[in-house]
């Protein structure tokens, strides 16, 4: 049975020891990252600088909500705005494992600036067990190069130290509840951001359709929860897909892309099953959905498939 208040204590401790010198958490507000960020605060204190890459890839409002989760948790931090930057590195790539890699380097490239002008000696990461599981190593097959792992340059210019690397989401969790870390009941989302859920090559406005439709499915998907009506799934989530069909946008015909919303049941992400929501709530995603974004998209779809065979996110 994982002890949270242990496992702080032992790791409060060895953070410690290891870190003699300014260190730096890449941290996405992403309850993993939060996490490991207020340990080694608890750690070092403000020898800990927190830094949030805006990749342009994040959901609808959420470098704010992240502002003011780090003030309010009294971290030392920075917000880089890179999402030109990202942009214009992913133009027209459609390959999932090149994206990850491209976008898992140009964050170590943010972060090695960053860490360079502040006279950093350690980077921290809040990579948790699945992450470097599913990225392969040893006898394993690569499912996904995770952005916090497989895109990795060898010749990073710091040492690499993540206090989370052995716990699975159910234990990090019950360690954001303990520490207190206001992001404890959000869904995951991952390091890679909107760009895996544009399936194909990635455009601004690309990028602007699947933020709102996930702003969207979001809404619907919570509300439904608070009123009781659906048990909250543990993922969900809305992706682009790449294909277009035929539909109608007031009376003229159009032909626009597709979106396929997904909600799944987990423990740890490592396996999952859709939920079964009702139609009646499907229905009123898919209404606003097309309602707001008529004429960019006028099809939505809903992922039935478990995981095996379909991972969760589609890139
Ligand atoms: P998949 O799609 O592999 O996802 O079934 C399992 C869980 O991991 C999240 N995910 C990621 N998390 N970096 C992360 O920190 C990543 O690169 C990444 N890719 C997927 C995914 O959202 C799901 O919760």
């Amino acid at each position: 049975m994982f002890d949270a208040e242990k496992f702080v204590k032992e790791e409060t401790e060895k953070l410690k020891e290891k870190l003699t010198d300014k260190a730096m958490i890449a941290c996405s507000g992403g309850v993993d990252s939060t996490v490991a960020a207020v340990l080694a605060k608890k750690a070092i204190g403000n020898n800990l600088v927190a830094v949030y890459v805006d990749t342009g890839m994040m959901r609808k409002n959420e470098t704010e909500e992240v502002r003011k989760m780090f003030e309010n948790l009294g971290l030392n931090f920075k917000i880089i705005n890179a999402s030109e930057d990202f942009l214009t590195a992913l133009e027209n790539v459609t390959e999932p494992e090149e994206k990850r890699k491209i976008i898992g380097e140009r964050f170590i490239r943010v972060f090695e600036e960053e860490a360079k002008k502040d006279g950093v000696k350690y980077l921290i990461q809040g990579t948790i067990a699945p992450d470097w599981i599913e990225s392969g190593g040893g006898e394993r097959d690569t499912i996904k190069s995770h952005h916090n792992v497989g895109g990795l340059p060898e010749d990073i210019g710091f040492e690499i130290v993540e206090p989370l690397r052995d716990v699975y989401k159910d234990e990090v969790r019950k360690v954001a509840r303990l520490l207190g870390v206001e992001s404890k009941e959000r869904q995951p989302f991952p390091g890679p951001g909107l760009a895996v859920r544009i399936v194909g090559d990635i455009t601004k406005e690309k990028v602007e359709v699947v933020r709102e439709a996930n702003a969207i499915m979001e809404g619907i998907i919570e509300k439904s929860a608070d009123e009781g009506k659906i048990e909250k799934p543990w993922q969900y989530f809305a992706t682009l897909l790449s294909s277009k069909t035929v539909g109608v946008h007031g009376d003229l015909r159009n032909y626009v892309y597709i979106v396929s919303i997904r909600a799944v049941q987990s423990l740890d992400g490592m396996s999952a099953s859709y939920s079964k929501i009702p139609h009646e709530v499907l229905e009123k995603i898919s209404i606003e959905i097309t309602n707001k974004l008529g004429d960019k998209v006028n099809r939505v779809v809903y992922d039935i498939t478990n995981k095996p065979p379909g991972t969760i996110e589609f890139e």
